[in-house]
């Protein structure tokens, strides 16, 4: 019997080490602070100077070697998503896609997607998120490798707008409060979460707040409350802009512009990322740089395998 339950035991064991983490990217919403930009157009499908916002999550994930994504969008605007991202194969990854009919919460997502996940790790990121900086990829690395929750904070001027995370003596997370009014720091918590497969539980378990939502914040509350929280802070020298206004969303396009423009390099774009971890092969890359030939993009695919980095 003892012999029975060891077995099954350690079959449980690697059947959770073989399970690979799942990322769900969030792009619903009807981005009414962009009206009348957003009013046919999804907000994630609008430009960061050269390509569609969505592209800067899922190379974020991707980076995180995340392959399985669940893109989770409005009734409107799926078939827009579908005819952009495909099935994946592309890039090397698997792209699928459910509806929010209405924003009810980012920890929504956890309940549409209950089935995707499938009681695997997962990470999920807001769809008008944009993250660089030298040590992302490190820090992403850590938080695949995190027990529990991941949350990675940044410093922001104006804390009241965000998930602000308190500290105590020793540099330890105690709360999160969603848009504190007397904010305890300027740590907001960016739209970036890694979680372990109890987050459907959490999920399930939590309330929508006053503002109508199921918050995140309550997610990771319950992480905290679990001693199961890691909170990365990012450091001055990288970015996370977000893009839910008319200035926020220029200003993003510039900072790509600026830094593509100087060292002729792109970012966030999936083709590449792909490529450079060997997802898809030379060949693949050269097939998709034919895709938009009078494009500067494609121009820059069909360069990379001869980029001197
Ligand atoms: C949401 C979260 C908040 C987080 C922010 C990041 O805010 O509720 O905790 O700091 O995303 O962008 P919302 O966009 O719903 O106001």
């Amino acid at each position: 019997m003892l012999y029975l339950q060891n077995i099954v035991f350690k079959f449980r064991l690697f059947i959770k080490r073989v399970k690979q983490r799942k990322g769900i990217i969030l792009a619903g919403g009807k981005g009414s602070r962009l009206y009348p930009l957003t009013l046919a157009l999804s907000k994630q499908l609008m430009p960061i100077y050269d390509k569609p916002m969505i592209y800067y999550p899922v190379s974020t994930l991707m980076l995180a070697n995340i392959k399985e994504i669940l893109v989770i969008t409005t009734k409107r605007d799926i078939d827009s998503f579908k005819k952009l991202l495909g099935d994946g194969n592309n890039w090397g990854v698997n792209f699928s896609y459910k509806i929010q009919d209405e924003p009810k919460g980012i920890a929504e997502a956890f309940l549409i997607g209950k089935e995707f996940i499938n009681n695997s790790p997962s990470a999920l990121i807001l769809g008008d998120n944009l993250f660089h900086g030298a040590e992302l990829i490190e820090k992403l690395c850590k938080a695949e490798k995190n027990k529990g929750a991941t949350i990675f904070l940044y410093p922001v001027k104006d804390p009241k707008r965000y998930g602000i995370a308190e500290f105590d003596n020793n540099q330890k997370v105690v709360s999160i409060i969603e848009k504190p009014t007397k904010p305890k720091s300027k740590y907001a918590v960016t739209g970036l979460y890694f979680y372990d497969e109890k987050v459907v539980n959490f999920a399930e378990s939590i309330t929508p707040s006053k503002r109508g939502e199921l918050e995140i914040t309550d997610i990771n509350q319950l992480y905290l409350s679990d001693n199961n929280l890691t909170a990365e802070i990012l450091s001055r020298g990288s970015a996370w802009l977000d893009t839910g206004t008319f200035d926020s969303l220029s200003e993003a396009g510039t900072y790509i512009q600026t830094l593509e423009k100087r060292q002729g390099l792109k970012i966030g774009c999936p083709e590449e990322i792909a490529w450079n971890k060997g997802w898809i092969s030379d060949n693949d890359l050269e097939k998709l740089s034919f895709k938009y030939p009078n494009s500067e993009y494609s121009t820059y695919l069909k360069k990379l395998p001869f980029n001197e980095y």
